[in-house]
C-alpha cells in the first residue's frame, strides 16, 4: 500500500489550505456566533470548480479522484467545520445518488448544474421517528398519473433552506416496509414544499439545519432515482461515502485543535518557562498527534478503496467512528492545555470542541458505525 499522496493530491490539499486560510479563517468565528450561511464562500468554491470535484467533466465536474475530494473536506473543515459539511453534504450526499443511480435525464438536468456550483444540493432521509432506525421513514410518495405526490416531514436536514435540489427518501409502497422506500430528486421551489423549523445548534452553526415539510407536493415521475423500492439501498450506499467525508471533517477539526494547542503551549509561560517544556503537556500533545495520524490513515484508506471501486462499507464506518472519537479526544485535550482560556469564546478551541461533537452523531452515530463494523466482523 502506498501511504504517499500523489503530486496532484498534494497540490489540491495545498491549494485548499491556502483558500481556507484566506477565505474561511477570517469568518469562521463570526459564522459560529451568528449562525450565518456563508453564501459568498460557497460561490467562491463554485468559481474555483470545487463543487463537482470527484465527478467526470462530462457532468460538469473536474474528474479528480475521491481521495482528492476528501483532502478538500479535511482542509476546509480545519478552518471552518461549517463550510466543510455544507460542501460535503452537497458533493457527496446530494450529487452521488444522482451520479450513481440516476437516469441520464436527471444527470443532465440536476447533476451538471450541481457540479458546476450553479445549484446547491441536500439529502433528506431523517424524520422525527426515523433517525438511527433509517428504515422507519413515514414520508409518502404516491403515484398519480405521471406524478408522485409527496407528503410528510423531514428533520435535521443539512443545507435545508439554502439548497436548490433535495434528494428525498419516501415510501412508495408502505405495505413492504424497507423495500417500499424510493429516492427522488426534488426542486426547492415546488408548490407544497416548505421549509420548517431552523435548528439552533451547539456547533457547525454556519451550516443550516432545517425541517422540510411536504403537503401534496407534486414531482414528475421521471424524478425517481433508480427503480421504485431501491431507496434504502441508495441511502445506505450514499451514507457509506458520506461517512468518509465526516471522518475527514473530524480529522480537519482535530488538526486545527492540535495546531492551536501547540501554539498556545509554546507561548504560555508558567513557573518561569513555556508550558510546552512540561512533560504533562508534551504527553498530551503526543497522544493528540498520534490519534490524528491514525484517524487520517483510516480515512485516506477508506477513500482510496472507494476511489478504486473496492468494497469499503466497513472501512468507512471504522474511519468515521475512530476519527469522530479522536476529534472529541483531541479537542478536549486542547482545551485542557489552554486551561481556563480554553473555556473562553475568544479562543478557537472552544468552538472546535463544540464543532467536533457532531462528527459522532450525524451520518450514523458512533453506535451505528459499531453495528456496521461488528456486523461485518461477525459475518
Ligand atoms: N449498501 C447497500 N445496501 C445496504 C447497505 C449498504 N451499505 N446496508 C444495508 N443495505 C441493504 C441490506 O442489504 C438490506 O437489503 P435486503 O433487505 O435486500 O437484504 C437492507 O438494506 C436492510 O439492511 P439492514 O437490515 O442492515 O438495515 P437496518 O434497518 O438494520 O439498518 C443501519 C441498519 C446500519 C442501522 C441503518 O439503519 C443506518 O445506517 N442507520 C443510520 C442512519 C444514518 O446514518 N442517518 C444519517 C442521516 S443523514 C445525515 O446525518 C446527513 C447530514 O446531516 C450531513
Amino acid at each position: 500500500m502506498d501511504f504517499n499522496l500523489t503530486e496532484e493530491q498534494e497540490l489540491i490539499k495545498q491549494n485548499t489550505r491556502e483558500f481556507a486560510v484566506e477565505n474561511l479563517e477570517p469568518i469562521a468565528a463570526e459564522l459560529d456566533r451568528t449562525g450565518r450561511y456563508p453564501a459568498e464562500t460557497i460561490e467562491k468554491l463554485a468559481e474555483l470548480d470545487f463543487m463537482g470535484m470527484p465527478y467526470p467533466e462530462e457532468y460538469g465536474g473536474v474528474g479528480a479522484d475521491f481521495l482528492s475530494y476528501i483532502l478538500v473536506v479535511e482542509e476546509l473543515s480545519r478552518s471552518c467545520a461549517s463550510t466543510g459539511i455544507i460542501y460535503a453534504a452537497h458533493c457527496s450526499l446530494a450529487c452521488w445518488p444522482i451520479y450513481k443511480w440516476g437516469s441520464e435525464e436527471l444527470k443532465q438536468k440536476y447533476l451538471v448544474p450541481m457540479c458546476k456550483g450553479e445549484k446547491l444540493g441536500a439529502f433528506a432521509l431523517t424524520e422525527p421517528g426515523a433517525g438511527t432506525d433509517a428504515a422507519a421513514v413515514r414520508c409518502t410518495a404516491t403515484l398519480e398519473g405521471d406524478e408522485y405526490i409527496l407528503n410528510g416531514t423531514k428533520c435535521f436536514i443539512t443545507n435545508g433552506g439554502v439548497a436548490d435540489v433535495y434528494i428525498i427518501i419516501a415510501l412508495t409502497n408502505p405495505a413492504v416496509g424497507v423495500r417500499g422506500l424510493s429516492a427522488f430528486v426534488v426542486d426547492a421551489n415546488l408548490p407544497g414544499f416548505e421549509i420548517g423549523k431552523h435548528e439552533e445548534k451547539m456547533g457547525i452553526r454556519g451550516s443550516q439545519t432545517t425541517e422540510l415539510i411536504f403537503k401534496n407536493c407534486r414531482i414528475p415521475q421521471a424524478n425517481i432515482i433508480g427503480k421504485p423500492g431501491r431507496g434504502f439501498g441508495i441511502a445506505m450506499g450514499t451514507f457509506d461515502g458520506g461517512r468518509i467525508g465526516v471522518a475527514a471533517q473530524a480529522v480537519g477539526i482535530a488538526q486545527a485543535a492540535l495546531d492551536e494547542a501547540v501554539k498556545f503551549a509554546k507561548e504560555r509561560v508558567q513557573f518561569g518557562s513555556p508550558i510546552a517544556s512540561k512533560q504533562a503537556i508534551q504527553w498530551m500533545l503526543a497522544d493528540m498527534a498520534t490519534q490524528i495520524q491514525a484517524a487520517r490513515l483510516l480515512t485516506y484508506h477508506a477513500a482510496t478503496l472507494k476511489g478504486e471501486d473496492k468494497p469499503f462499507t466497513k472501512e468507512a464506518s471504522m474511519a468515521k467512528l475512530f476519527a469522530a472519537e479522536a476529534a472529541d479526544f483531541v479537542c478536549n485535550k486542547a482545551i485542557q492545555i489552554h486551561g481556563g482560556y480554553g473555556f473562553i469564546k475568544d479562543f478557537k478551541v472552544e468552538r472546535l470542541y463544540r464543532d467536533a461533537k457532531i462528527c459522532s452523531l450525524y451520518e450514523g452515530t458512533s453506535e451505528v458505525q459499531r453495528m456496521i463494523i461488528s456486523g461485518s466482523v461477525l459475518r
